[in-house]
């Protein structure tokens, strides 16, 4: 199958006020995929699209040739924001099952199987030790491993994150993003990562896309993120040098 993502002519947006406007997007199987563009740009908003929670206005949205809500259960989704209560009662492992509850059905308890599942998944991303904490007592870093957990629980074929980086140090970042590339390469889950950090990253990526409401620009790496480009996306002078691979970005600070 040549794309596993397909939108054409997409427009979608809340009560009527438009986030996304023709949108054309072909992600090839088994590629990992970058999104970038600036606060409001409709980063999210193409995210839930492409998993079939949000209809768009017009085009049409397909997932492995299908419309999202029917192939769901090989879409795995780590979202923005979710809640990190200290409070929340619930442990590392009942949160990985609630990524499986679309396929448990919201009254059936998990069964051995679901429950091997999920530790697989927790191993996976290197935390089946904390199984039993309380999830509200895991670092940042710690709480994104989990939802990444979660996501995987499915076995999804196609994995879209939304900033799974945002807020965490540079060691937990490179932890989630070497998770990515090895789950990319080792077992061809196709990526969809939404991010800010794109310093660490690009020699992952196979595509960039640039969101400005529209898509801006999209293609290889060293195409996208030109110092033109990132110079307007940061809205600051940047400078662009390639390091091991990376294409490294340097953001001057206008107000120094
Ligand atoms: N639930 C919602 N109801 C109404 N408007 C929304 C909703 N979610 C997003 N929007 C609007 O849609 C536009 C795109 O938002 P979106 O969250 O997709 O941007 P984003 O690129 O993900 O931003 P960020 O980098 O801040 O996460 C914004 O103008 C936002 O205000
Ligand atoms: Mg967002």
């Amino acid at each position: 199958m040549d794309c596993v993502v397909e939108l054409a002519g997409v427009t979608a947006g809340y009560n009527n006020k438009v986030a996304i406007e023709d949108i054309n997007l072909c992600i090839k199987e088994r590629s990992f995929t970058g999104i970038i563009g600036p606060n409001g740009s409709g980063k999210t908003t193409l995210l839930r699209v492409i998993t079939g929670s949000l209809h768009p206005f017009t085009g049409t949205v397909k997932v492995f040739g299908h419309p999202p809500i029917r192939v769901r259960n090989r879409i795995g989704y780590v979202p923005q924001f979710f809640n990190d209560d200290p409070y929340i009662p619930f442990s590392a492992i009942e949160v990985v099952l609630f990524g499986l509850y679309p396929n448990i059905g919201m009254v059936k308890r998990p069964g051995h199987k679901d429950i091997e599942r999920a530790r697989q998944a927790l191993d996976t991303v290197g935390l089946l030790d904390k199984e039993g904490e309380p999830f509200g007592h895991l670092s940042g870093g710690q709480k994104r491993r989990v939802m990444i957990a979660r996501a995987l629980a499915g076995d999804p074929d196609i994995l879209l994150l939304d900033e799974p980086s945002s807020g965490l140090d540079v060691k937990s970042i490179r932890i989630i993003l070497d998770l990515l590339h090895r789950l990319n390469t080792e077992r061809n889950i196709t990526i969809i990562l939404v991010t800010h950090n794109i310093n660490q990253i690009t020699s992952y990526l196979d595509y960039v896309v640039y969101m400005r409401k529209r898509i801006y620009v999209a293609g290889n790496p060293k195409e996208v993120l030109s110092k033109e480009v990132l110079s307007e996306l940061y809205g600051a002078p940047v400078d662009v040098f390639e390091r091991n691979g990376n294409i490294c970005v340097l953001v001057e600070d206008s107000h120094a």
